[in-house]
């Protein structure tokens, strides 16, 4: 069990930067991806249909015989993680919006959290929200149609950064200092964040705090990988892999990076 994979799924090729972070954290693990682009956007869909999308990305994971599984999609987690928890026999780290560090240091009291439709409408994001932000004004933006632009690898483009200026306006007359990006594709905007938004202003994300969280529950488990054998690093897409490639940027004789359908 100790060297199984790591299991990890996305709504299509913005996990990769959870998968980067564990990578860092954790590279004697193996790991397996899975990007199902061929359903994203999950943002969009109702509730039920992400909970059967992430049941399907579960099964095929432990049919693959991954040990854990990182649900590396802020909208899979907060509409599907308790029920996989209940349901499958191994631990699952979920993704939630970075609102607890983010109200802890605001200044201003006034939090942006760019997310899409299905997680800042669950019920799990209203408790995060209450559990962590008393006295702080989260400021909800729904990044709707950055998925798809990002799934078409169109990262750098001039209609992404309008698009995005677009969505952030509202935020900005808010006066908020602290933005926290609560969809796994929004940090490779990064650099496009970076421009339009005023210096003062942070941008946070969760990849730092699931790579943690992942090494710890391995820990406490007992199921850290043993050294030996290099780690292997499978990715699957069921979209455009070149996408996929293109953002993960590595290669060598442990890696593979496949079109599968599933
Ligand atoms: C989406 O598929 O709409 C975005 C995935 C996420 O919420 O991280």
């Amino acid at each position: 069990m100790k060297n199984n994979p790591i299991g990890i799924f996305d709504s299509g090729v913005g996990g990769t930067s959870i998968w980067k972070e564990i990578n860092t954290m954790l590279p004697d693990e193996s790991t397996i991806y899975l990007a199902d682009s061929k359903n994203a956007p999950y943002g969009a869909k109702k509730p039920k249909e992400i909970l059967r999308l992430s049941i399907k990305n579960t099964e095929l994971l432990l049919k693959m015989g991954c040990k854990l599984i990182v649900v590396a999609c802020n909208t899979a987690t907060t509409n599907a993680i308790h029920h996989l928890r209940e349901n499958y026999d191994v631990p699952f780290i979920g993704i939630e919006p970075a609102i607890k560090p983010a109200a802890l240091k605001s200044n201003s009291k006034k939090v942006g959290v760019l997310a899409t439709k299905g997680t800042l409408s669950s019920a799990l994001f209203h408790k995060t929200s209450n559990d962590h932000a008393s006295g702080i004004t989260i400021i909800e933006m729904e990044g709707a149609g950055l998925v798809p632009l990002i799934e078409a690898g169109k990262i750098d483009s001039k209609e992404t950064k309008e698009l995005l200026d677009k969505i952030l306006q509202p935020m900005l007359k808010e006066e908020i200092d602290y933005l926290v990006l609560g969809c796994t594709h929004y940090p490779y905007l990064m650099e496009a964040l970076r421009e339009l938004l005023p210096k003062h202003i942070q941008v946070i994300d969760s990849g730092e705090a699931v790579a943690r969280q992942t090494k710890a529950i391995l820990e406490k488990n007992g199921i850290l990988r043993i050294k030996g054998e290099e780690a292997t690093y499978q990715f699957y897409s069921n979209g455009n892999a070149s996408v996929l490639r293109s953002l993960l940027g590595i290669t060598g004789k442990n890696v593979s990076i496949d079109s599968l359908d599933f």
